[in-house]
């Protein structure tokens, strides 16, 4: 299987791990298929994100795509961090190989659940979010 350079660099050299104590946004997701678990904390100051860290227990493609998702929302306002697919997470890694994409899902994921935990706990109604049912086919190549 081949990997780009930046899925590598960023899988050796993860920017954004850890955790926030004062997170205000939490968002965990895990995948059934391989059980990989990824985490994201976020500190939302103004509707900006100031502060994104992540805990993952997965695979490196899992690892190298919390990390370029959190440096692509990394000062976002939070509209705009919910636009963030799992697709543009993988172009900007260069491209992701088709049986690890549904890695990048669990990034796009665990920002949306993350978002939508800082709005409920500020009163505010979740942002409706379809959750990907295609993730066991890619992981079966179907
Ligand atoms: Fe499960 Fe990558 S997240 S194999």
């Amino acid at each position: 299987m081949m990997y780009s350079d930046k899925v590598m660099e960023h899988f050796r050299n993860p920017r954004n791990v850890g955790e926030i104590a004062d997170a205000n946004g939490i968002g965990e997701v895990g995948n059934a298929k391989c059980g990989d678990i990824m985490k994201i904390y976020l500190k939302v100051e103004n509707n900006v994100i100031q502060d994104v860290r992540f805990k993952t227990f997965g695979c490196g493609s899992a690892i190298a795509s919390s990390s370029m998702a959190t440096e692509l929302i990394k000062g976002k306002t939070l509209e705009e961090a919910w636009t963030l697919t799992n697709k543009a997470v993988a172009e900007a890694l260069d491209g992701l190989p088709p049986v690890k994409m549904h890695c990048s899902v669990l990034a796009e994921e665990a920002i949306h659940k993350a978002i939508n935990d800082y709005r409920v706990s500020q009163g505010l109604e979740p942002w409706d979010y379809k959750e990907h049912d295609d993730i066991h086919a890619e992981v079966h190549g179907e």
